[in-house]
């Protein structure tokens, strides 16, 4: 009869496969924790990244990044113009500032949804426009104001708000537009005033 082992020696398994025998070893305890702790890891992964949704992918980290570095970089450039200001509209910092400026400050006129209001602001989301004849165009209206005939209107400027929250008001507004698709009509054809 086989003498009973102590409780830490290792058991030899009783099978024997090609006259090889197998100890059932206890595994050592650094294994065991490596297994716990990932065990434990990978379900606070998984809650914190797909359930609470607290932790974001690291690849929207990095977009996020790259588009703040990328507004930074055209905001810089000295020279403004209509192409600076569709790349800015295409990206996703600039755009998330100036949506958060226009709450501020012009939703009052214009309408939460840039639909416009009858007899206070026009509608800035379709692709008819008045005063601004494209990219550039809407720029100077919020530095400049709109003036019809010598007399000012609702819209002033707006130059207080500082250029790099004017840069980011017009990469909003365009993020609802389509490159090539502005049109420009006559004031009393504006439709949200109609
Ligand atoms: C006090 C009301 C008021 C506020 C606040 C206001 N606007 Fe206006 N906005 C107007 C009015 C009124 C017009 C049209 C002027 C006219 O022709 O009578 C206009 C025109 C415009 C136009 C030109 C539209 C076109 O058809 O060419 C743009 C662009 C514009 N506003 C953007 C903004 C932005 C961005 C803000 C926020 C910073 C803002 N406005 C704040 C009243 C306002």
């Amino acid at each position: 009869m086989a003498k009973p082992e102590r409780d830490d020696q290792p058991v030899l398994q009783p099978h024997t496969y090609d006259g090889i025998q197998e100890y059932d070893q206890r595994l050592p305890n650094w294994w065991l924790l490596t297994l716990h702790g990932s065990i434990v890891f990978a379900f606070l992964y998984w809650a914190y990244h797909f359930q609470l949704g607290i932790g974001k992918p690291d690849r929207e980290v990095l977009d996020a990044e790259l588009s703040q570095l990328e507004a930074k970089r055209l905001a810089a450039s000295s020279s403004l113009d209509d192409a600076t200001l569709w790349k800015l509209s295409r990206n996703a910092a600039k755009v998330a500032e100036g949506k958060a400026a226009y709450q501020a400050a012009c939703l009052a006129c214009h309408g939460p949804d840039l639909q416009g209001i009858k007899g206070i602001g026009h509608r800035l989301s379709d692709r008819t426009w008045v005063h601004a004849a494209g990219p550039m165009g809407v720029y100077r209206v919020l530095n400049e104001g709109v003036m019809v005939n010598g007399i000012p209107t609702g819209m002033v400027s707006q130059k207080h708000l500082g250029n790099d929250k004017l840069v980011a008001l017009t990469a909003f507004l365009l993020s609802t537009q389509e490159e090539g698709k502005w049109q420009v009509i006559p004031r009393a054809e504006e439709p949200s005033q109609r």
